[in-house]
């Protein structure tokens, strides 16, 4: 039996790059210059696409795959992955949830540590030779404070779930309240950021959440308050937040994500309250080694005519 025939669009990490090419006859489209003109040249055939939550799948890509039934994308969000094209080509698609929520819930703490105690701020004093000289400046503190979580699905329940350890309240904003869990609906993300001394941004990013932390928002939360985004840098508008941080309209941001990866506005690098991390999260062995298994029993699934272990939802 041939192999079934797979496009490759963008690098993948090697654990999953070799299973690929072990169980499919692989088409790299990343290593030619444009993906499109390569996909119209040699993925004829593609019965499959493999591609990941940074890079995703255009429309113009979509329709360069005539054959294309199933893509199957390495992480949990999809905001890059055009739906609308997949739904009316009738292509199945799969997404890597829950496996990373634990990693991505500890990157958000330790952002929020980070920035609030000043942990790589003070890394920086000492590696200078600064504490010859003097103390470091007091910090903020983290435990009993006040967590409000902007999206309380998987990960921002896994967030919340963390906070009881350090003993603070947790209040949330979703676009409906989530029964049975016992934390505090605040009906609006200007409410949640006015009472809370860390917002957390857990949402997706789609176009009803593109720009939602803006300037009023930033200001709610107010010169006491810290950000911190492991959702996507969509959500935020920068230009507003590096004024905010600039101007001590807010204490402090703790930050994994950015709109136009891996560049960022380059005023944020000369502040020493806002910690800048290359959208990490979900970066571990355990956890990539559980994504690309993840990946890979989807393919298996729809090759083998299986109910997908974890379809994107309706699709
Ligand atoms: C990326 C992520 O998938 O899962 C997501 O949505 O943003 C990350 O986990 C990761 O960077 C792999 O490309």
């Amino acid at each position: 039996m041939p192999k079934p025939q797979i496009a490759q669009h963008g690098r993948l990490i090697p654990l999953l790059e070799n299973a690929l090419t072990t169980h499919y006859d692989v088409i790299p489209l990343w290593s030619h210059p444009d993906a499109v003109t390569a996909a119209l040249a040699y993925g004829r055939d593609a019965v499959g696409l493999v591609t990941s939550a940074p890079v995703g799948a255009t429309c113009g890509l979509i329709d360069a795959l005539p054959q294309l039934k199933m893509v199957a994308s390495f992480g949990v969000g999809f905001d890059k992955l055009d739906l609308v094209a997949l739904r009316e080509r009738g292509v199945r698609a799969s997404y890597t949830p829950e496996v990373l929520n634990d990693c991505v819930a500890d990157t958000a703490f330790g952002l929020l540590i980070d920035v609030a105690r000043g942990l790589s701020a003070s890394d920086r004093f000492v590696r200078r030779g600064d504490w010859l000289k003097g103390k470091y400046t007091l910090t903020t503190r983290v435990s009993g404070k006040r967590l409000g979580i902007f999206g309380l699905g998987r990960i921002g329940q896994t967030i919340a779930r963390r906070a009881s350890g350090f003993d603070m309240q947790v209040r949330y904003t979703n676009r409906n309240p989530v029964a049975g869990l016992g934390w505090t609906h605040e009906p609006s993300l200007y409410a949640l950021a006015e009472w809370a001394d860390f917002l957390v941004v857990a949402a997706a990013g789609n176009a009803d959440t593109h720009n939602v932390i803006n300037s009023t928002v930033l200001q709610a939360l107010g010169p006491q308050g810290f950000l911190i985004n492991i959702s996507r840098g969509s959500l935020v508008d920068e230009s507003a937040l590096v004024h905010a941080l600039q101007t001590n309209q807010i204490a402090g941001a703790g930050l994994d994500v950015f709109a136009d990866e891996p560049r960022m506005p380059e005023a944020l690098w000369a502040l020493d309250n806002v910690v800048l991390l290359p959208h990490l999260s979900s970066g571990t062995h355990e956890t990539r080694q559980a994504m690309a298994d993840l990946v890979l029993a989807n393919l298996q699934a729809h090759f083998s005519g299986a109910p997908l272990p974890t379809p994107i939802p309706g699709l």
